[in-house]
């Protein structure tokens, strides 16, 4: 993706370090291992890559903000975001076995110290799951951010290709939701995830979904709203601003300010120390 990298851990103190001097105090963190396994174990162990990267962000700044990703598909060989029953000669992901291991996931970050771990595979029952984890060891203040309603877009490509973690066969559609069903789904699920003890939730992709997010703020006000900027929505205007094509400046916080008027409380986006240095410099 244009203008952003895989960080190896030595690295990460420097970047949080830069982005915390523009007034950026919030991360949230992707793992790609060295190896990747068919039941992503690098992801639940704690000298795992996520688990050395928390440790790190926090030495170089105890004070800022680590949510984490708690997913398998940049761990699993095949690239599904759980547990794949490959015997049955289709795309089946074993969704019980896959949340014992979400549980086990999401607190081996707790314990290498994340502040907020976001659980964004969709998979059913992975925000009761992960609460109930968490309270049994002694985490029961660690707030959970769910991927509520998450749709299988599109817009996803330069992220897999960045976060190496494009399904092997397949596609995730039975777990992520489908663009053409109306948003009443949408409402539905965020509702399940408050019931099962989600303390925030996120709407994803962005723009093409800001019916969504606004139907999901009208319905739960004073819930904690965020929506995801994802990697395509970022590269269409990096691409378009390189060729000259369009204003980067503009567009970018006219877009925002658009998830912003339909009713995000939060925006996760990779512009995030450029929109803060433009800012600044304002
Ligand atoms: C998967 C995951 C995805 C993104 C982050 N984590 C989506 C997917 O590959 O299905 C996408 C982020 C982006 O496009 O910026 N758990
Ligand atoms: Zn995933």
């Amino acid at each position: 993706m244009p203008g952003q990298s895989q960080i190896s851990v030595d690295l990460l103190g420097e970047v949080i370090h830069q982005a915390a001097e523009v007034g950026v105090r919030g991360f949230i963190l992707f793992g790609i291992p060295a190896k990747k396994d068919p039941t992503g174990s690098d992801s639940c162990h704690e000298n795992g890559i996520i688990q050395q990267a928390i440790r790190a962000v926090k030495k170089a700044d105890p004070d800022v903000l680590v949510i984490t990703d708690v997913c398998f598909c940049e761990y699993t060989d095949h690239g599904h975001c759980g547990i794949v029953n490959q015997n049955t000669g289709r795309m089946d992901v074993d969704n019980d076995a896959t949340l014992q291991l979400l549980s086990k996931q999401a607190l081996s970050h707790a314990e290498a110290g994340a502040d907020i771990v976001a659980p964004s595979g969709m998979i059913d029952g992975m925000v009761g799951a992960i609460r109930q984890s968490l309270d049994g060891a002694g985490f029961s203040h660690l707030p959970i951010l769910s991927y509520a309603a998450k749709y299988a877009s599109a817009f996803y490509g330069p992220f897999r290709e960045a976060a190496e973690s494009a399904p092997q066969f397949g596609d995730r559609r039975a777990y992520q939701m489908d663009p053409a069903v109306d948003a009443g789904q949408a409402l539905r699920e965020v509702a399940l995830d408050l019931r099962e003890g989600a303390d925030m939730i996120m709407v994803k992709p962005a723009l093409a979904y800001l019916d969504v997010l606004s139907q999901v703020r009208d319905n739960f006000p004073g819930v904690p709203l965020a929506v995801y900027n994802v990697s395509g929505e970022y590269s269409l205007v990096k691409a378009a601003a390189e060729r000259g094509w369009i204003d980067e400046r503009a567009t970018v916080l006219e877009m925002l300010t658009a998830m912003r008027r339909a009713g995000a409380d939060m925006i996760f986006t990779y512009w995030a120390v450029q929109v803060a240095r433009w800012l600044k410099d304002q």
